[in-house]
């Protein structure tokens, strides 16, 4: 089969086209899967570059995120057909995190275990369902199941015109709160209005708290009054501080991650003083992932795809990504 293989750490030159890859057989337990589509995320190019602490085993094929059609079924395997259409959920008990601990599916097959299978409905597509799993999932979780929000929350999201950003977005409105969003571009804000938001700031002009003050005042730290209730901030970095100040009394901050740096300084009296609460999320649940495609199948989500790209083109897929010219997902259709 073909694939795409990531033969060392380094640079984007480290993911090379295999035309002869091996086809996956299934063992005991596995099924292969046909791939429709492969969602990249921003993990990926943590995993090309690699991540201090996590061991890759290369060479591997990257991508976490896969949507297909079973083709073979190993020994062993129940309740499953020869074309059924299925989510791959990423998290693997036994081999670990797809696409990173084993072969993932930038590859035109996929080798799952049985348990990994979740089935799709009909009126989803191979690209939305690919769309949900690592960036969807998390923003699922860090928002409804850990964070808690509420219709009537004003919810700032840093980051927001990513994966995970514009599903934080789009779950927001869904909840009835008031959404800001940050951005580096008026483009991307612009798109994120048409999602659903109801105004945003250029963090790369502005400073975000400062605009934030100005809407709604200074959080008071006697009173309830100024400040948001939620900053999402999986970004890091010098973001970290200005965001603790932008919270009202009693606010969360909701994190799943740093692209921009996980171990940046920060400001412990903004904590205590103004009883911030501070809510790490990371990974999702399977009921996480059936309730999002619960929620395409009604309508009342359609995941934003900036592109959908050929096999060959993965590196250019994982390029933008890292550039930050991406607006929502980007989907793999080998
Ligand atoms: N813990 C978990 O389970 C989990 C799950 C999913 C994701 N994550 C983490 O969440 C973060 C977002 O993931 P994602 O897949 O949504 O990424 P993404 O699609 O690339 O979006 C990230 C957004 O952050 C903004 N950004 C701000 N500073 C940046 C910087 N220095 N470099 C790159 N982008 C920057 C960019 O928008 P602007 O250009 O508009 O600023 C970009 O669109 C990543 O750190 C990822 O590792 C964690």
């Amino acid at each position: 089969m073909r694939a795409m293989v990531l033969t060392e750490h380094g640079g984007l030159d480290k993911l090379v086209m295999d035309a002869n890859y091996p086809d996956p057989k299934p063992g005991e337990g596995q099924v292969v899967i046909k791939v429709g589509a492969c969602s990249l995320n921003y993990h990926d190019v943590f995993t090309v570059r690699g991540m201090p602490g996590i061991k890759v085993p290369v060479p591997v094929i990257i991508g976490l995120d896969v949507a297909g059609e079973v083709a073979e079924l190993g020994p062993g395997v129940s309740g499953w057909s020869v074309g059924d259409r299925v989510l791959i959920n990423p998290i693997d008990q036994k081999r670990g995190l797809t696409g990173e601990m084993f072969n993932g599916g930038l590859a035109e097959y996929f080798l799952a275990s049985e348990e990994q299978l979740i089935r799709m409905p009909e009126d989803v597509s191979f690209a939305q369902a690919a769309a949900l799993p690592v960036a969807y999932g998390t923003a699922h979780r860090m928002m409804f199941t850990n964070g808690g929000i509420k219709a009537g929350d004003k919810v700032m999201v840093l980051g927001a015109s990513g994966g995970v950003g514009t599903c934080c977005v789009i779950l927001a409105k869904m909840a009835g709160c008031e959404v800001i969003v940050g951005a580096s571009s008026e483009e991307k804000i612009g798109r994120l209005k048409e999602l659903g938001a109801d105004w945003g700031i250029n963090y790369i002009e502005k400073a975000f708290e400062k605009e934030l003050f100005a809407k709604y005042g200074k959080p008071h730290r006697r009173s309830f009054d100024g400040g948001v209730d939620v900053m999402v901030n999986f970004t890091g970095g010098d973001t970290w501080v200005p965001s603790l100040k932008a919270l009202k009394r009693g606010g969360k901050l909701l994190t799943c991650g740093a692209t921009a740096g996980y171990d940046p300084k920060t400001d412990i009296r903004y904590i205590w003083t103004f009883e911030l609460k501070l809510l790490g999320s990371n990974s999702w649940t399977v009921e996480d992932l059936e309730s999002l495609m619960a929620m395409i199948q009604d309508g009342r989500m359609d995941p934003p795809i900036d592109r959908i790209y050929s096999l060959d083109e993965s590196g250019e897929a994982l390029r933008v990504i890292e550039d930050r010219e991406v607006f929502g997902k980007v989907i793999v259709a080998p």
